[in-house]
């Protein structure tokens, strides 16, 4: 290359204005991407905010600057000449944005994805995320690119100010994972790679369910005034022993769910973050409806309520024969049923059974 001619940026789009794909520019940028990020049809207040200048409405933190914004009816124009996709939806929305950016995705050299679910498929069999992408690709009758799973404890506000993060990358190319990983590498955020997108894929989602179970000893303390830190910690280890069970059913590494991706991740969503705070309420007394409707209206949703109720079925299409071995999602699922004190259903299913 001439003198002079710098070299022009790879460039990666972002779908999603929410908390994560706005957080995500920081380190793209600081990497050296060139960024677009892309606001769905609910983002246009998100995306108004960060033109202004002012702080991301959901992470408090300023875009990164140089970020270059796109509404909802700009999707192709976001990802013409993109290199890289990430996908930082809410689950709910992964297969329609999927679906709808599919044939200009297709040219991508990997997707990046953040959400954290389960999708069901027309007859209601449980799939991964990555696999309803694929499907929702396919229905465009375009082949997607590799889809990357993004997974480790990674707090979007966090991220976004550029403080220390681990993540992992995983795919089933794991050469292009970590390849991705280094090209995004700063001094802040960097990822390891993995092979194992099934077990990230299952530990994403779960995690969430298990934290309510943590918040919910979270607010009985704060009720009480006085810890119940044992109970927490109960809860947490029996946690991982499910996280590690249901990684295996599905087909994951157990070092997957006592890595970053399960582990690491159960901790961070457990120390703050939206279904911890969910846990905490009803911990406090509140019901678990009530407390659900609460934070829909503050337009916090809560992931691990939807992922409760669909692991069930996942346990119940694949592994009916683990459930004795999974007391702990039994009873986040009577949890969210306002079935019987919270408290009590994690005694008994986190405390030793004589
Ligand atoms: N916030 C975090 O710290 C964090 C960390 C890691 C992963 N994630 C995951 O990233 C994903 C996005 O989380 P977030 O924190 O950015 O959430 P958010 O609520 O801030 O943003 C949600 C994004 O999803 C879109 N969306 C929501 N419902 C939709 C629907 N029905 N159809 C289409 N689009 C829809 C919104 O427009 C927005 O772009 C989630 O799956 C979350 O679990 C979040």
């Amino acid at each position: 290359m001439s003198a002079g001619a710098p070299a022009r940026p790879r460039e990666v789009a972002i779908l999603g204005a929410g908390a994560m794909g706005s957080a995500l520019a920081t380190p793209f940028r600081d990497a050296g991407w060139g960024v677009r990020l892309w606001g769905t049809w609910l983002d246009d207040h998100l995306l108004a905010a960060c033109r202004a200048g002012e702080p991301h409405p959901r992470t408090g933190v300023p875009l990164a600057p140089g970020t270059r914004l796109f509404t909802a009816a700009d999707l192709d124009a976001a990802l013409d000449g993109a290199e890289l996709v990430v996908l930082a939806v809410a689950s709910g929305g992964v297969e329609e944005v999927a679906r709808r950016a599919a044939p200009a995705m297709a040219g991508t050299r990997a997707v990046l994805l953040t959400s954290k679910g389960f999708a069901p498929d027309a007859a209601g069999r449980i799939r991964l995320l990555p696999e309803a992408v694929r499907a929702a690709a396919a229905e465009r009758g375009v082949t997607p690119p590799p889809v990357i799973a993004v997974g480790g404890p990674c707090k979007a506000n966090e991220v976004a100010a550029g403080r220390p993060t681990a993540a992992v990358f995983a795919a089933a190319d794991r050469a292009l994972a970590a390849e991705v990983a280094k090209s995004v590498a700063t001094p802040g955020y960097r990822a390891e790679s993995s092979a194992d997108e099934v077990g990230v894929e299952v530990c994403a989602p779960m995690k969430n369910v298990y934290a309510i179970a943590l918040g919910v000893a979270d607010g009985r303390s704060e009720r009480d005034g006085t810890p119940w830190h044992d109970l927490k910690a109960a809860v947490f280890a029996k946690a991982v022993g499910e996280l590690v069970l249901l990684t295996e059913l599905v087909g994951g590494r157990a070092d997957t769910a006592v890595g970053l991706a399960g582990v690491g991740d159960l901790e961070v969503t457990g120390l703050s973050g939206r279904n911890k705070v969910y846990g905490t309420r009803i911990g406090r007394g509140e019901t678990a409806r009530a407390a659900l409707a609460a934070m829909q209206g503050a337009e916090q949703t809560v992931e691990g309520v939807p992922a409760a109720a669909l692991a069930a079925r996942l346990v119940d299409q694949r592994a009916p024969d683990a459930w004795p071995r999974l007391p702990l999602l039994r009873a986040v699922r009577a949890i969210l049923a306002d079935e019987h004190d919270p408290v009590e259903l994690l005694v008994e299913a986190a405390l030793p059974q004589h």
